[in-house]
């Protein structure tokens, strides 16, 4: 059985790292690892292969940056020739990225069998790009593989055969779990000055947050309050460091002088500053459910949440870019009033080797009409 595996931006990297792992216990499957080349520069790409122990791409399509449109059909023009060539039976996409959809269609147009893993989330924004990248891939997959029941519920109500539907829980809790011993011996908290517990983290780089001046600036005058409380260490994402350069905003960040900007950090030293932080911002989706298993509460800078999970047993809660809204809900973190509720079924390390298993035995679905 051949499996095209696809990454391309940062979080497809922590999710694709176990599958990689539990591929090797099945000396039938023979696995590619494909690399859109979405996202390029050593700290967003390389270091993360690197620390997560990821084998090097068989094939990198270096397709890099670009609009949308542009970015999504150069990974269709460049992606279709590995399939024609390679004739696998299964391609897996992770996500839901513009590597997640270009790769689908050039599968499901060729006749090879699409396995989504994180299907089945919904914001039910349809103003994020990465909505209708999910819509779009679950509609053309034949393997949907949910991290959560809703995910599971929202393919039920959209239509999709319930035979296509497996709850697996969370590959990108496969590796958290896996790596969190080793995080812990980072010294990033010495390197950055930082007292456990006593910092917070924030991550930006959502196009509603950081395209729009006026999101942005809503949000860091939150975080200029806060930084006076503690330091808010601040990792900053390239689309986001763009957009800052040259913006009125600029000065007021330099003049916050407790506020850290530091380059994209690696996979260890991130999950160490997350699991020893005080309280998380951010608007990124995989850490709304890292920092629920971390147990850490987290501030989700958005008005909608497709892990809607992360919400109702977690530490994530929903404050949009609403000055007010963000500061009332960290005065209740530092009143002790956030606290997960529970965990997430099945996030529990095994996700990965769930799908591997089933792949393997829903082969006689795989059957190969590659032309
Ligand atoms: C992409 C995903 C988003 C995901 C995020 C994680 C889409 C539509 N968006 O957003 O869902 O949450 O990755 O990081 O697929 N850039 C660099 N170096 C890089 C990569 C990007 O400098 O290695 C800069 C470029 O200026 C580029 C910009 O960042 O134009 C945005 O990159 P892009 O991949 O288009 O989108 P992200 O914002 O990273």
């Amino acid at each position: 059985m051949k499996i095209i595996n696809i990454v391309g931006a940062r979080p497809n990297l922590m999710k694709i790292a176990p599958l990689m792992e539990a591929y090797a216990d099945y000396p039938d499957i023979e696995s590619i690892l494909v690399h859109t080349g979405q996202h390029y520069d050593d700290r967003m790409s390389d270091l993360f292969f690197h620390q997560l122990g990821i084998p090097e791409p068989d094939i990198n399509l270096e397709v890099g940056s670009g609009s949308h449109a542009a970015q999504t059909a150069e990974i269709m023009k460049a992606f279709e020739p590995v399939v024609l060539e390679q004739r696998p039976d299964v391609v897996l996409v992770v996500g839901d990225v513009n590597s997640t959809i270009a790769c689908g269609l050039v599968a499901v147009k060729l006749g090879v069998k699409l396995a989504h893993v994180e299907a089945g989330l919904r914001s039910f924004d349809r103003t994020m790009p990465e909505e209708i990248n999910r819509i779009l891939t679950d509609a053309i997959s034949d393997f949907l593989f949910s991290s959560e029941q809703s995910g599971v519920d929202n393919l039920l109500r959209e239509g999709v055969p319930k035979e296509k539907i497996f709850l697996v829980g969370n590959v990108m809790i496969d590796t958290l779990l896996k790596y969190r011993s080793k995080a812990e011996a980072s010294k990033v908290l010495e390197e950055l000055g930082l007292e456990p517990g006593g910092y917070a983290v924030l991550t930006l780089h959502r196009p509603s947050n950081v395209d729009d001046s006026s999101a942005f600036e809503r949000i860091f005058n939150a975080v200029e309050v806060i930084q006076r409380d503690m330091p808010v260490v601040f990792p900053i994402h390239p689309r986001t460091r763009k957009n800052m350069e040259g913006s009125p905003l600029a000065d007021r960040m330099h003049e916050a002088r407790n506020l850290r900007v530091i380059e994209p950090a690696g996979y260890l030293e991130f999950l160490k500053l997350m699991s020893s932080a005080r309280l998380v911002l951010t608007d990124s989706g995989g850490i709304q459910e890292e920092t629920t298993i971390l147990n850490v509460p987290c501030l989700t800078l958005r008005e909608n949440t497709e892990r809607p999970i992360t919400v109702k047993l977690g530490t994530s809660r929903l404050v949009g870019s609403n000055t007010e809204r963000i500061l009332s809900a960290y005065k209740d973190i530092m009143a002790g009033r956030i606290r997960r509720q529970g965990t997430p079924e099945l996030w529990d390390g095994k996700a990965a080797s769930r799908i591997v298993r089933i792949l393997v035995e829903g082969r006689s679905l795989s059957g190969r009409r590659t032309t």
